[in-house]
């Protein structure tokens, strides 16, 4: 196959603002959610404390201190060809507290100087709004998107932004790995259920009530906005952001095959389908009914739902599962998961490596929507080792990528519209999952270490050039 990627094809890396930024409580930011998260590791779940203990680590306050270093980080994104940049805003940089009457100014610059200075070196800007955080006292006095008021908070939050950048930024997604907030484990972060509680976050028990409700809300929010940056703004474009898991029956049994189809409506296309096609799918109702899940709809919100079609569709894709109903073994994930496949090599975290799925996926969502989609987080989580000459060397990460571009090249010529592609985490960053910097995803190494020690120095690993060589030829070079 030549690969063949269109002219104008977005390349670039995908960040949230919470897992890389620092400055937790600099300029007026307050606490959000993940501020309230310990550091963990493969085998040992994050805790989440109430109040912020200074004698503990909490990895997301000082990240790799973009705040500080995004000049000399997006003069790197621009060497290595990045003509897109996706980052997120912290909503509690613009309202410290949610709910305050008026934003915070010097929030409000921070991300003037941070758009200003992509658009200097030709990066266009991927903004999400909500990346797996709100400010933490949303939390504490809303137990988070459980209330119907957190959807006029995020309306203003968003309104607020648009205003401000209307010239800077075009493209646009409203909740990062929406369909996270369909179990327990997403609703930590995504939906931010977790009032009062303090423990491992992988002890947190959210009822299936509790998670649709806060999700119903998210939408009429999504819904609202959506319409909103239409109607005001033309010349956005808003997106979508699932965490696609793309799931396999475990065997042919017809038992497995739909198990497998309820699985993937759950996880895959319950969200998307709402915030594509302005409705709940048919197989809602069912569902609901199930699962003991009476959703409070208010009048006027199906019609936001409605209103609030998204333009294109991005999402996540890392790994794939199975499912069947003979008992199938867990591989591991952060917010989602799914069974063990014999046919694939995982990474160091358990995650499952499969580039051919990537492929899959592309055409399932292509065939389900005809709606431009986007890659916008891929990658891989691993070791690295600084060689005593500085350097570092990871053919591992360097094969992951050249796979999932084929892969993605091959959908292209397949007839899906894919747009661009952002891998995530192209400098490392914290992960949201474990809170560890030593689950490094980066092109660029990062001097920090999960003791708290570190220089933030910078460094470019192999898969810095291999990433520049693909993108300057635009997926024609770089991939055998
Ligand atoms: C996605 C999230 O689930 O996966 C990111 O949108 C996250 O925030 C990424 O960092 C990788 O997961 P992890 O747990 O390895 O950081």
């Amino acid at each position: 196959m030549a690969v063949v990627f269109p002219k104008g094809f977005f390349w670039g890396g995908a960040t949230a603002a919470n897992q890389f930024e620092g400055a937790w409580d600099v300029d007026g930011r307050g606490p959000s959610v993940d501020d309230h998260f310990m550091g963990g590791s493969v085998d040992t779940p994050r805790e989440i404390t109430l109040t912020i203990d200074p004698d503990k680590l909490y990895p997301n306050h000082d990240g790799i201190d973009f705040y500080h270093h995004f000049e000399e980080d997006i003069a790197l994104f621009a060497e290595m060809g990045f003509n897109m940049f996706r980052m997120s805003i912290s909503w509690s940089r613009i309202f410290p507290n949610g709910d305050d009457a008026e934003p915070n100014e010097a929030g409000l610059a921070f991300y003037d100087k941070v758009f200003d200075c992509l658009r200097a070196h030709d990066i266009e800007p991927l903004v999400t709004l909500s990346h797996y955080e709100m400010p933490y006292h949303l939390v504490e006095k809303y137990n988070g998107w459980e209330s119907r008021e957190l959807i006029d908070f995020f309306v203003k939050y968003c309104e607020t932004v648009f205003d401000r950048y209307q010239g800077k930024v075009t493209y646009w997604l409203t909740f990062n790995e929406i369909n996270t907030g369909t179990s327990s484990l997403g609703a930590m972060m995504s939906t931010g259920l977790i009032k009062g509680y303090e423990g491992p976050a992988s002890g947190i028990e959210v009822t299936p009530q509790q998670c649709f409700q806060a999700l119903h809300h998210q939408f009429v929010a999504s819904g609202r906005v959506v319409r909103l940056a239409h109607e005001k703004y033309p010349q956005f474009k808003m997106g979508n952001m699932d965490c696609f898991i793309l799931s396999y029956p475990a065997t042919c049994d017809p038992a497995d095959v739909l198990a497998n189809q309820q699985e993937m409506d759950r996880m895959n296309w319950y969200c998307s389908d709402v915030q594509v096609r302005g409705a709940y799918p048919f197989y809602a109702k069912r569902y609901w009914r199930e699962h003991g899940i009476e959703l409070k709809i208010e009048d006027g919100d199906l019609q936001d739902i409605a209103d609030g079609k998204v333009d294109f569709y991005t999402f996540s894709y890392y790994m794939s599962g199975t499912v069947g109903t003979h008992g199938v073994e867990q591989m591991q994930g952060n917010m989602a998961m799914g069974g063990k496949n014999p046919y694939l090599e995982s990474t160091d975290w358990g995650w499952q490596i499969d580039p051919t799925g990537l492929r899959i996926a592309l055409n399932e969502i292509y065939a389900r929507y005809q709606i431009p989609l986007m890659v916008v987080e891929n990658g891989m989580g691993a070791y690295d080792t600084v060689e005593e000459d500085g350097s570092i060397h990871d053919p591992y990460r360097i094969d992951y990528l050249k796979r999932h571009v084929q892969a993605m090249g091959e959908a292209i010529d397949d007839g899906v519209d894919l747009i661009g592609y952002t891998w995530w985490g192209p400098i490392d960053l914290v992960s949201a999952g474990t809170g560890e910097m030593r689950k490094r995803y980066g092109f660029i190494y990062v001097d920090k270490h999960d003791d708290g020690t570190g220089t933030y120095e910078r460094r470019r690993k192999d898969s810095f050039f291999a990433y520049q060589k693909i993108i300057e030829s635009n997926g024609t070079e770089g991939l055998e």
